[in-house]
């Protein structure tokens, strides 16, 4: 497996949860690193947090859904550190509804941010990695884009879409040194899943979870693969059921 030490990583969705997770491996692995979420107050806690060096992050405050803030992330990025060799779309957002009381502004944000955001990215990542000659992405899907789950119909057809745009692109480019993956990981221990099935009945959910460092270690090993393979799609399911 390849060294990550001094790579340029950036993470978006870093404020919290699985992007918070992903950027503290990341950093144990020796990267250098730019957080990516709106809130700059609580990126530049969690890099304080993990003891990164100042020299070795940058915190960007964007919101991704807006086209000329995703450029001027992959802009800034490349500013501070010449150039970004893995970026990971990890941002995302979900509302669990039935679609009749789902709003259209909801619809609309999540889609914008689960996949509009993500095309924004290969806009101006594809042009960089072809002019580095090389370069990886990593989206972090869901299990849910999998199937159509009842009350997330907006997120799962959006994670659907993800999963498809990306290995559609994926193809386009992988004769060109350009790696993009999709992680799919299953219910995972964060703010968004207890906001996801907040109106779950089901008693055994909360017991079926995976864990943020879980997500991450698969995340690490998409990063970590040599540069010949190509891992195209994961799904990351908990084996243990925890009490
Ligand atoms: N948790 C699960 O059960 C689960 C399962 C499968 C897949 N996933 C996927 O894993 C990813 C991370 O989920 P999570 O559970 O860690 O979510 P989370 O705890 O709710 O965190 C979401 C992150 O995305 C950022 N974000 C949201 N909208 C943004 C925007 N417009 N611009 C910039 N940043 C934005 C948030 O920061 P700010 O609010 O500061 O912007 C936050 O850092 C998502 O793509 C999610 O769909 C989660």
């Amino acid at each position: 497996m390849r060294s990550l030490r001094g790579k340029v990583v950036v993470v978006t969705g870093a404020s919290r949860g699985i992007g918070e997770g992903i950027v503290r491996l990341f950093a144990e692995n020796g990267t250098r690193i730019c957080l990516i979420a709106r809130n700059k107050k609580r990126l530049t806690a969690v890099a304080k947090e993990l003891g990164i060096p100042s020299k070795e992050y940058l915190v960007v405050a964007a919101d991704i859904t807006r086209r000329h803030m995703v450029k001027k992330i992959v802009n800034a990025a490349v500013r501070k550190f010449g150039q970004i060799d893995i970026f990971v779309n990890n941002a995302g957002v979900g509302i669990h509804k039935p679609i009749t009381e789902t709003a259209e502004k909801e619809f609309d944000t999540i889609f914008n941010t689960n996949l509009k955001a993500v095309y924004y990215s290969f806009l101006e990542l594809i042009p960089l990695f072809r002019r580095q000659g090389e370069g990886q992405i990593i989206n972090i899907s869901s299990l849910a884009g999998r199937m159509g789950v009842a009350n997330l119909a907006a997120y799962s057809s959006s994670k659907a879409a993800l999963n498809v745009f990306s290995e559609a692109v994926a193809l386009e480019v992988r004769n060109e040194n350009i790696k993009i993956s999709v992680l799919a990981p299953a219910s995972t221990d964060t703010g968004l899943m207890s906001n996801l099935s907040r109106r779950s009945k089901s008693p055994s959910r909360a017991a079926k979870k995976l864990t943020v460092a879980e997500v991450a270690e698969a995340v690490i090993f998409l990063a970590k693969q040599n540069t010949n393979a190509w891992t195209s799609m994961t799904d990351i399911r908990p084996l243990l059921v925890r009490k």
